[in-house]
């Protein structure tokens, strides 16, 4: 399908949602849809950004609105990139492959996770130098200098330090899915893999998706079940010391995911990090956290770092609203993916130009020629 009968099918990142629900099985959709608890975190993120209001202007003359935003020395044709999930490929074939070549041809960043169904060097070179590697701190220090060296030889830039997740969170919904790891297909998740054929068809080729990082690391933990591999590898609870040996080991930027309180950014600041990154992990970890676009206007104010913000996004009016308030570049994580789940290996290029399109849409609306312009049409609440 061409561009345009693309946009008038499917308009909006809601439509590929619902394309993609009915093409990815229900055990891998609770997987990649689910929060935590009640799901109340990843509710509200979604709640506070309609809050978000933003003052149209009139009699601004013609324009063009430049969507362009610099991060880490390099221009980015969008303020949007790719942020990291595990297991992608469990929830498309393939997808770190679709999603690295997306990235490269939109020119937006794309982090790889520790727990990416596809190793750095085998997705490193569809990057073109707009790869973050993103890492879940291994507690073996030999463990760990050998995924930043391989991150960093497969041309990975930039690293992510996610610290949200202290320790495993109850996901209720996808335990209720009866997803495990590895994924082991019961008659019941059989029966609903046999509803969705491409997806599938593409597994069947691909074979049945792993962590193929930490399977190489997997033989030096003797005797453990393989299903606890990843749990042991990944110290997932790391120390402001931690923190320090990682700035002393990786020469390019750092950034840590997952901060939601000024005092924090302020510290990490100290600590010689590059970048904060305002996330609650979607509403994956704990349900009594803020809305992140509630939290990012503190960490603006208590860093002078780019401040990056991922949760909820769905469009170009939330990238603006989170710009409005602070952000110096956003992210997003399932909408890439309700993108490939609804058009495969083309749907993230579609979810790009959605978002472009409604970017200069609404800058058209504001009068705002460049994006940090509409910082100064946030209508103040209360
Ligand atoms: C299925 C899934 C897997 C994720 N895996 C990771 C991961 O491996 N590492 C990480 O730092 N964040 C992970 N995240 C969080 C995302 O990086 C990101 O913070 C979040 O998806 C942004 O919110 P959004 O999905 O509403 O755009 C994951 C999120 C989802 C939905």
């Amino acid at each position: 399908m061409r561009g345009m009968d693309l946009h008038a099918k499917y308009p909006a990142l809601s439509d590929l949602r619902a394309r993609a629900r009915a093409r990815i099985p229900r055990f891998v959709w609770d997987y990649l849809d689910s929060g935590t608890g009640v799901e109340a975190t990843k509710a509200r993120n979604r709640e506070r950004l309609d809050r978000v209001r933003l003052m149209p202007s009139i009699l601004h003359g013609e324009f063009t609105p430049d969507i362009s935003a610099p991060l880490f020395g390099q221009m980015h044709a969008l303020p949007v990139g790719i942020a990291p999930v595990g297991m992608s490929g469990l929830i498309w074939p393939d997808a770190e492959r679709h999603l690295a070549r997306a990235a490269t041809q939109a020119g937006i960043p794309y982090a790889l996770s520790t727990v990416a169904s596809q190793k750095p060097e085998d997705v490193g070179p569809h990057l073109n130098g707009q790869g973050w590697f993103q890492l879940y701190p291994p507690r073996d220090p030999e463990i760990r200098t050998g995924m930043l060296n391989r991150a960093r030889a497969a041309g990975f830039g930039v690293l992510v330090l996610t610290v949200d997740v202290p320790v495993g969170s109850r996901r209720e919904r996808q335990a209720r899915s009866g997803l495990t790891q590895p994924p082991r297909l019961t008659p019941r998740l059989m029966a609903q893999v046999a509803r969705c054929p491409t997806w599938a068809l593409g597994m069947a080729s691909m074979g049945m998706p792993r962590m193929r990082l930490i399977d190489d690391y997997a033989g030096e933990t003797k005797g453990l079940p393989s299903n606890k591999h990843a749990g042991y590898l990944l110290r997932t609870s790391p120390d402001w010391d931690y923190l320090r040996w990682l700035r002393d080991a990786w020469e390019g930027p750092i950034v840590v995911k997952g901060v939601l309180n000024g005092d924090d950014a302020h510290a990490l600041e100290g600590e010689g990090v590059d970048a904060i990154w305002v996330s609650n992990h979607a509403g994956r970890q704990f349900d009594a956290a803020p809305a992140t676009i509630e939290a990012l206007p503190e960490v603006r104010a208590a860093t002078r770092l780019p401040v990056i913000m991922d949760g909820g996004i769905e469009g170009g009016l939330d990238v603006l609203r989170a710009i409005a308030l602070g952000a110096d570049f956003v992210m997003m994580g399932r909408g890439w993916h309700f993108a490939l789940g609804a058009l495969g290996a083309g749907g993230p290029a579609h979810l790009a130009d959605i978002l472009a399109a409604d970017l200069v849409a609404n800058m058209g609306q504001l009068g705002t020629k460049t994006l940090f312009d509409v910082r100064e049409r946030l209508i103040p609440t209360g």
